[in-house]
């Protein structure tokens, strides 16, 4: 029967618990999340058990990664669901700090990357996101010293910037990134889905169908421009608003112009109603 993890707000408190948990030098694997855990969540975990004796979940909704207008306030936040979801995968720790221990009055840090984060995909459009989350996450870096940390591929820019965050900034964290679990029709699971109206539901699957057929082209050799015209038009078709659909480089996220100069990862972000869901698939 597993038991309930331990649950701690504070700094101190953290720390106490970490040393606990490191007795005889066991491994930790820390999965950050926000909450609103979903089955994609809990194939972080179970992951991270897979790669460390200890596992720590980190549930912390980061203002600092919301734009004034986006949906900070209004981001589902299922506390009691979460936390017996992380008893039932036999979680040791969740560390669930609140906006102040994070963030306390005179806070004046920001870590700010390059590379993969101005790659002109999601800081395009989310210009205060990647300095909010390479902030936030070298904190819980810092805070819980993992062994390692399991990053879902769905937010695979996110992967490729906290990847590059933590090789330059010698954290000792290996980073890890994880599968992107799908529903049966092939939506990509995320804790923003619940946003969606039935009619935009039945739609959302365009999204991987769209990635999936250009990427069968592009493996069969058709020329990038008409494979992406392609994919885009099918997406637009369905009732969503496209902010990108391209093919890059799958390690630097670099635009690239033949399917030579791979591997190759096909990355969308697009709009239906008032929900803006991310996707991404290997060529
Ligand atoms: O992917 C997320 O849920 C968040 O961006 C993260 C990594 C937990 C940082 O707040």
């Amino acid at each position: 029967m597993p038991k309930s993890p331990l649950i701690v707000r504070t700094v101190p408190a953290l720390r106490r618990a970490l040393d606990g948990l490191r007795a005889r030098k066991a491994s930790i694997a820390l999965v950050p999340t926000m909450g609103a855990l979903h089955d994609g969540h809990v194939s972080l975990v179970r992951l991270a058990k897979r790669r460390a004796r200890r596992v720590v979940v980190s549930i912390f909704v980061n203002p600092t990664q919301f734009a004034p207008s986006e949906d900070f306030g209004s981001y589902p936040r299922t506390w009691k669901a979460d936390v017996a979801r992380l008893a039932a995968e036999d979680v040791d720790l969740i560390w669930n700090p609140d906006v102040k221990t994070m963030y306390p009055d005179g806070f004046a840090t920001r870590i700010l990357t390059e590379g993969p984060a101005i790659a002109g995909l999601e800081d395009r459009f989310r210009p205060h996101f990647f300095g909010g989350v390479t902030t936030v996450v070298g904190k819980l870096f810092t805070q819980v010293r993992p062994d390692s940390a399991i990053f879902g591929e769905k937010d695979f820019q996110q992967l490729r910037v906290v990847t590059r965050m933590a090789d330059d900034l010698d954290l000792g964290v290996r980073v890890i990134g994880s599968r992107t679990v799908r529903e049966r029709d092939g939506l990509a699971m995320s804790s923003r889905n619940v946003y969606l109206s039935p009619e935009e539901r039945r739609a959302a699957p365009v999204l991987f169908a769209a990635m999936k057929e250009s990427a069968r082209r592009l493996r069969a050799g058709d020329q990038f421009e008409p494979v992406m015209a392609g994919g885009i038009e099918l997406i637009t078709g369905a009732g969503f608003t496209v902010d990108y659909f391209e093919v890059r480089h799958a390690e630097t996220l670099a635009p690239i112009a033949s399917a030579m100069d791979g591997p190759l990862r096909i990355l969308v972000a697009a709009k239906i109603g008032k929900t803006r869901l991310i996707d991404n698939i290997g060529v």
